[in-house]
């Protein structure tokens, strides 16, 4: 078929901390979620990725972070080029060249800023001219929390029903700006269970799981009130409620796994202390072990003291409201 495109493109993209969980998906081949989820993109931390589609090459040739990965390591980048190929109709391999942007010991790769990066930069490679929506669908399909860091700021994830229905739209406000969130690493060991295997597991063996659905709806609606009102308390709050109940499809799984490490825990009690002593914070935590901690810039000076003093200095990161996807 076509042989035209050789132009290099280049992306950047940031990862997003979702405030409002996706954990678990209807149709695991195209990424349709059981339910709707909202995010934060981050400014800290990011990947970087270059894409050529060339006719030189006999097969895709991947480099992530200097790295030439081949096998199992490169197969989801494969296939996802795979996709790419047969939607634009571009019958060539491609080189790609990423790199992940994280703070050092921060721990915070994430497959959301990596397929962004690699849905912008491979479909204009390729020749296509795709909306930001049609960016946000293709990227899903790489990994569903990639199809929110195509926006920045505050991100709804639409779970729709289908290919064309399930895509990201950002959520236009000016509100709760001075929010920062302190990205505290305990660990920087890769998680046991990832995210997906994870959630799987929990839709199918979680007693609680139909629970989840009803209760995600509701955290949604309360959060996205909660922005519109400029409401950092309820904000913060239902953020929290939301992770722990995420974390609580992974303790009554059968048998049951948890992400916590001893200390998560220890990070958990001092936001709690924190916050009892009158610092407003709160925490989210993903599939594993380290702790996001949801403040306003004022605060921020407090707890980065106090984390630093208990975890040390390198173990944390300050990030801000960041954009959306970049061609550079
Ligand atoms: C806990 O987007 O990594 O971070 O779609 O299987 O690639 P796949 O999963 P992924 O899962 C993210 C899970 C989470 C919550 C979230 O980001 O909403």
């Amino acid at each position: 078929m076509t042989t035209s495109s050789n132009k290099t493109v280049t992306t950047v993209a940031h990862t997003n901390i979702a405030l409002i969980k996706y954990w678990g998906k209807q149709d695991s081949e195209l990424i349709i979620p059981y339910t709707s989820s909202l995010s934060l993109t981050l400014d800290q931390f990011y990947t970087q990725t270059s894409v050529q589609f060339n006719a030189n090459l006999s097969e895709d040739r991947i480099t992530i972070d200097d790295h030439v990965v081949t096998g199992t390591g490169s197969k989801r980048v494969h296939d996802f080029l795979e996709l790419v190929r047969q939607e634009s109709g571009l019958n060539l391999s491609a080189e790609v060249n990423s790199t992940n942007h994280v703070p050092t010991a921060a721990g915070l790769a994430s497959s959301a800023s990596a397929f962004a990066a690699l849905a912008a930069a491979a479909s204009k490679a390729a020749g296509m001219n795709l909306s930001l929506t049609d960016l946000s669908r293709l990227a899903r399909r790489g990994s569903g929390s990639a199809c929110r860091s195509i926006f920045g700021g505050f991100v709804e994830w639409q779970k729709g029903f289908d290919d064309a229905s399930s895509f990201a739209v950002p959520i236009e406000t000016r509100h709760l700006n001075d929010i920062r969130i302190v990205a505290l690493t305990v660990e920087k060991h890769q998680k046991p269970v990832s995210s997906r295997k994870g959630m799987a597991f929990s839709v199918k063996t979680s007693p609680y799981y139909p629970t989840w659905i009803k209760v995600v709806d509701a955290d949604l609606a309360n959060i996205k009130a909660a922005i519109k009102d400029n409401d950092f308390t309820r904000f913060g709050t239902i953020s929290e409620l939301n992770a722990m109940r995420m974390h609580a499809l992974t303790l009554s799984a059968d048998p049951d796994f948890l992400y916590f490490t001893g200390d998560t825990l220890v990070a958990m009690n001092e936001v709690k202390r924190l916050r009892h002593s009158g610092i407003e914070c709160y925490y989210t935590i993903d599939a594993g072990p380290n702790i996001k901690i949801i403040c306003q810039q004022a605060n921020v000076k407090v707890i980065t003291y106090t984390f630093s003093t208990l975890f040390g200095p390198t173990k944390v990161t300050v990030a801000k409201p960041g954009p959306g996807v970049k061609y550079l």
